[in-house]
Formats: structure tokens, sequence, C-alpha cells
């Protein structure tokens, strides 16, 4: 079969998401909802893709061809509905003999084994395939007809159907694949506006087919893939069952996911056999987590990669850039940043590591900072291997300390250690005999004996 193609509509404004943002750039587990359509299309190997937005839509043909860059991105001027939209992507499929997918921009959950079964209808001899479903409550869609033979030959849209039409509750999911595209622009042209809504309606496309003696058949998918996010209460229900998908991937894995409802993953996170999290954590996009690595508990990772074996938290913040190579230990309240922490490193309590490298099986003290900035531009810290950096200490970058070096608690350190050598740079600590006793005295006895 030559190249399918996946025309995907975006050019409705969403007005009930009450949003400055185009609707179909509403994120979902990290993700615009018009990239998981891309990305849904590319795993079911529908290469081609034609974006049709509507005008100002500038940023999302930008998002479109961020995840499918070669992509063609066609302009619909005025909303004359989906055959219009179809329409103005005609360039792109005009006289072809490949397979042509229409797809919603705000249909996010579409899973591409569904895409899948409606190329296979395809080449099995199908001209025209809908992905129905079976809607507990049908209004608003479209109600997919069929003959006495059981054969697709038509959909009724809500507000062209007659009562007995609109108690069908098998309804049309919006998305329709056409054998080739040639045979699509022959079916397009012959559609009219005359309608309720007075739109051009693509699913029109389904008598005339059928009236042509081509075949016409239907592809059932459950209601939660096809689900259309048309608000934000919506775009929260996608959330939840992309979350449901991406939980049960990551213990399919070999994850084990103590409380999986408290665990937000995106699109993209890697996790690996044996990894362990627990309760609350939250995965920002970009992140890779190896075999065998342990999150515990109120973690917020983003872009970041977790070696194997490695432990992170409870209450640890990896911001973009850290790299935790096998066994390093990063521990609770420690953020660290655009820095590596290399095999066997301990960074284990309230620590800022930002622009720096942290040597092997090095020990990084509470409360030890990284003081990278200074208010213009960023510097780098690098500690050795084996260092042992004392509590408290704050390391002026640029900074290097050595191999095997010791810095004393409590530093402030602004030049290079060498390696194996002690820094200290804090003031001298001097006693005095007795002088708390003579201090309780003056002040007329002490008050805890
Ligand atoms: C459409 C289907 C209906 C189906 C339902 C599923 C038609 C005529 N009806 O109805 O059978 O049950 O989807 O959700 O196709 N769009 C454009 N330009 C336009 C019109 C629409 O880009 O001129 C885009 C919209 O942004 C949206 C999609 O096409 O992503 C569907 O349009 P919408 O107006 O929501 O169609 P429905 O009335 O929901
Ligand atoms: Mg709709």
């Amino acid at each position: 079969m030559t190249q399918a193609l996946a025309v995907v509509l975006a050019a409705g404004k969403g007005t009930r998401m009450k949003s400055d943002l185009p609707k179909v750039l509403h994120q979902l587990a990290g993700a615009p909802m018009l990239a998981h359509v891309l990305m849904a299309a590319g795993s079911a190997g529908v290469s081609r893709a034609a974006l049709v937005v509507g005008s100002g839509m500038d940023a999302v043909a930008e998002a479109g061809l961020s995840v499918a860059p070669d992509a063609q991105v066609f302009l619909q001027q005025e909303q004359m509905g989906t055959a219009d939209a179809v329409k103005a992507a005609a360039p792109a499929y005009g006289s072809a003999s490949g397979p042509v997918i229409v797809l919603y921009g705000d249909t996010p959950l579409l899973r591409p084994e569904t895409l899948r079964a409606v190329l296979g209808e395809l080449d099995a001899g199908a001209d025209l395939v809908v992905i129905g479903f079976e809607a507990a409550d049908p209004t608003g869609y479209g109600r997919l007809l069929f003959d006495d033979k059981s054969r697709l030959s038509g959909i009724r849209e809500e507000k062209d159907a007659t009562t007995a039409e609109r108690a069908l509750t098998l309804c049309n999911s919006g998305i329709m694949a056409f054998r080739s595209g040639a045979g699509l622009s022959g079916l397009i042209a012959r559609i009219g506006n005359e309608n309720a809504k007075r739109e051009f309606y693509l699913t029109d496309a389904v008598a005339l087919a059928y009236q042509d003696g081509l075949q016409t058949r239907v592809v059932l998918s459950n209601g939660e893939e096809v689900l259309g996010v048309n608000s934000r209460s919506e775009l929260s229900v996608a959330e939840s069952l992309m979350q449901r998908r991406l939980r049960t991937a990551a213990m399919e894995q070999g994850a084990t996911l103590v409380a999986p409802d408290t665990v937000f993953f995106s699109f993209d996170t890697v996790v690996g056999r044996d990894v362990f999290i627990e309760p609350n954590v939250f995965f920002a996009p970009g992140v890779v987590i190896e075999d065998g690595a342990t999150i515990r508990g109120f973690c917020h990772l983003e872009k970041c990669q977790v070696g194997a074996g490695a432990k992170v938290g409870p209450f640890a913040r990896l911001r973009p850039g850290a790299q935790l190579a096998a066994g390093a230990q990063v521990g609770n309240f420690v953020e660290v940043k655009n820095a590596t922490v290399a095999e066997g490193a301990k960074v284990n309590h309230l620590t800022y590591i930002g622009d720096a490298s942290v040597g092997p099986k090095a020990n990084i003290g509470a409360g030890t900072i990284t003081c990278n900035y200074d208010g213009f531009a960023k510097y780098r810290t690098e500690i050795g291997a084996g260092a042992f950096v004392g509590s408290n200490s704050s390391l002026v970058a640029p900074v290097k300390i050595g191999d095997g070096a010791y810095v004393g608690s409590g530093s402030v350190i602004s030049k290079d250690v060498p390696n194996d050598a002690l820094a200290l740079s804090r003031p001298k600590q001097e006693e005095r005999l007795g002088w708390a006793e003579k201090a309780r005295h003056e002040r007329g006895g002490d008050k805890s004996k």
C-alpha cells in the first residue's frame, strides 16, 4: 500500500476552553493534544501528515511541525464544516492513490492499534472506514446508519436526525479513512451544505460512497479513546484516562507503583524494570529512570536521567540536565540542576547542586550549596572522585574540589582545592573557660537550676 496520509483537523477555536491558547495546544501528560494525535498516527505507520489550521494559528502549525517536521500545513479561512476543512488539505492528497485518514486534533486518546485496524480494513478491500463507538449518551454525535445487510449506508448528524435515528447509539467518532486521495477528492466535490447547520459535512461522504457501490465499513473502538476535548473539565477527564494508561504501561514494564493514582507521568517518561516508585511523584517531560532505581515519595523530576539502582528522595527535585549515574543517591530536600552525580556519590540532605559535576563516591554533606550564579552568569563547580564536602559549605563557582579532597564544615570555598587537601575557611574557634558560669552569676543566678 502506498504511504498513508493523516489529515488532522485543528481549525476549531475551542471557545468552550475559555482560553487564549488554541484548544489543540492544551496539554495532556506534558504534550499538546495535537502532538498526541500526530504521535499516534506516526506509531501506526502513518508517516505523512497534513495539518488544517484556522487563521492566526501559527502556534498550532509550529507545535505540529515540532512533532511531525515533514507535515504540510493548510489554512482553512472560514469554518464551513468538516468536509470543507478536509478540502483545504486537498493539495496533499489531491489525485494520490494512497489512503487518507482524517483525524481530529482534539481527540488525543486515539490509540495506534485502532488506526492500524483501520488501515487493515483498507488493505482488506474497504473503500471507506469509519471508527464508530457505542455511546452511553449519543447526544451531539452523528449516528451510524446501516442497510438491511448490515452495511454502513450513511451517517446522520444529530441536528438532521429523525426521532428514530436519534435513538440510535452507535456513533461516529469523527475519524474516517479513505482508500485513496483521489476517491476522497471525488466524494468531497459532491458534498453540499443543505442541512440544519448549513455546513459541508464530511460524514455525507459515507452515503455517497455507499450509493456508488463502494465498500463502507466500521471499526469499533471504545468510547474512551475517541473522547473529544471541548472544555477544561473534559481535558481533566482525558488527562486521568491518559495517566491510567501510562501507569499501567509502567507497571507492565516491570515497575512497582505503590499508589499508582498518585504518580503522574509524561507522555515520554521511560521507566525501567524493577524501578520502585513511592506515592506522590511527578514526572514532567524528558525523564529516564533506569532499571532498579528507587524514587521515594514527593519527588518532582524533569528532563533528567536516573541511573540503574540510584535512589532519589523523598522530597527531591531533579531539574533539567540532572544526570545521576548508577547507584548515586540524592536524598531529601535536595535540588539538582544541569549537573552530573557520578556512580556511588551521595548528596543526601538539604542541598543545591547546580551546574556541577560530582565525582564517583564523593560525599556531599547536609546543606551544601553550589553558588552557581552571581546575578549575571552561571558558573560550574567540579567536585572530584571520593571528595568529602562537610556540611553547610558554600562552593562559590567557578571552583574545583580535587579528588579525595576534604572541605571542612561551614566553609565558603572560593578557590580551587588540590587533590587530597583539606580546605577550611571558617573563623578559628576560641573557648573562654568559665565564661558562661560567670555570666549567669552576674545576671542573678541560673534559672535552669
Ligand atoms: C463531528 C461529526 C460527527 C461526529 C463528531 C465526533 C461531521 C459533520 N460530524 O461533529 O458525526 O459524531 O464529530 O466528535 O463531521 N473543524 C475544522 N473546520 C471546520 C469544522 C470543523 O477544522 O470547518 C474541526 C474542528 O476543529 C474539530 C473537528 O473538525 O476538531 C470536528 O468538528 P466539530 O464542529 O466539532 O464537529 P461535530 O459537530 O462535533
Ligand atoms: Mg465536536
